[in-house]
């Protein structure tokens, strides 16, 4: 097996007409890792993907395999396995046949559309007619055309979209082990929450523009902390926590502290000698960074 090539963007820029679908992103997609390329709808992913590709053309920069353009890559199959989103396969053609027309093509081994199809989970479908797959057979299909050639480099445009979760947790699995195997791996994806436990790495983009760049952990940034407190008597709750320094706002099913800590909200009630009825903490989640980072609106 070939071992993994990083990708490099280069101030990798994309306008149609007055929409700057991907503007001056700089950054580089590390072997052994899987790295979750997210931003919301619109937000630029696909089309630096294609170009990646070599599918779109940049309007200027670059995108290549550790400094080769996919268009120069000497077997692209072999190097690089992409699926991109909706693939379209003839309705009326069987799995097999579609993978062995690229594989043939490829100078690929006879045996290669099995083994992928056994890969994804399709051993027993290849010789059915595409038209008759669900979306997610229809998915892992894609992905058996990415592993076609044992490439040392994945690229996959929201892969885990129409998987049950049985599919997903078996995606997960697949992906970490091809990381593992010291491949690069890079998925992308409009849901953090989706991709949540699959990536090690996160690249976010919104507008085109790169907002975030890091490990899944430097996300869940934590700095808004708030209490969710209630007792029998919750005017008296709120004043003795408001006395004490606390903004607090009323919640139907309490009163809301922000910046404070569960403990310490429980001890001030308990030393005017309120017995609260509930006591929780309530955190930033990953999603809700995610939300802030591309700018909309996050829910409590
Ligand atoms: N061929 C095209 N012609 C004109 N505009 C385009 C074209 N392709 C993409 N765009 C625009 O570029 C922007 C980025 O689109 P893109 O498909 O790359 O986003 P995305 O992040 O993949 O979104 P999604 O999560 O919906 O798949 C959007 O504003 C889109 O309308
Ligand atoms: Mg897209």
């Amino acid at each position: 097996m070939p071992t993994g090539v990083p990708i490099e963007f280069a101030r990798l820029t994309k306008s149609f007409g007055n929409v700057d679908a991907v503007s001056d992103l700089t950054l580089t997609v590390e072997p052994g890792q899987v790295t979750g390329f997210l931003g919301p709808n619109g937000a630029g992913k696909t089309t630096t993907l294609r170009m990646l590709l070599g599918l779109v053309q940049p309007s200027s920069g670059t995108a290549t395999f550790g400094g080769t353009p996919y268009a120069r890559l000497a077997s692209p199959l072999a190097t690089v396995g992409a699926s991109l989103e909706a693939a379209s396969f003839h309705p009326g053609r069987s799995a097999h046949n579609h993978l062995a027309v690229y594989a043939q093509a490829a100078g690929l081994p006879k045996t290669a559309p099995a083994a992928a199809l056994e890969k994804v989970g399709l051993a027993d479908y290849g010789s059915r007619r595409v038209g008759g797959y669900s979306l997610g057979m229809r998915q892992r299909l894609g992905l058996a055309f990415a592993l076609l050639g044992d490439p040392a480099v994945l690229v996959l445009d929201e892969p885990i979209n129409g998987l049950d979760p049985e599919g997903i947790k078996w995606i997960r699995l697949l992906l970490r082990a091809m990381a593992a195997e010291g491949r690069t791996v890079l998925i992308s994806s409009h849901l953090l929450s989706e991709v949540q436990q699959t990536v090690d790495d996160v690249i976010i983009i919104s507008h085109g523009k790169l907002v975030h760049r890091g490990e899944l952990s430097s996300l869940d940034v934590s700095d808004s902390k708030q209490v969710q407190v209630n007792a029998d008597d919750r005017e008296r709750l709120a004043e003795v926590i408001h006395a004490a320094g606390y903004t607090v706002s009323n919640l139907r099913s309490g009163i809301l502290v922000d910046n404070a800590e569960a403990a310490e909200i429980g001890r001030l009630a308990f030393d005017a000698g309120i017995a609260v009825t509930a006591l929780s903490q309530k955190r930033t989640g990953l999603e809700e960074s995610f939300l802030t980072l591309v700018g909309e609106e996050g829910s409590l």
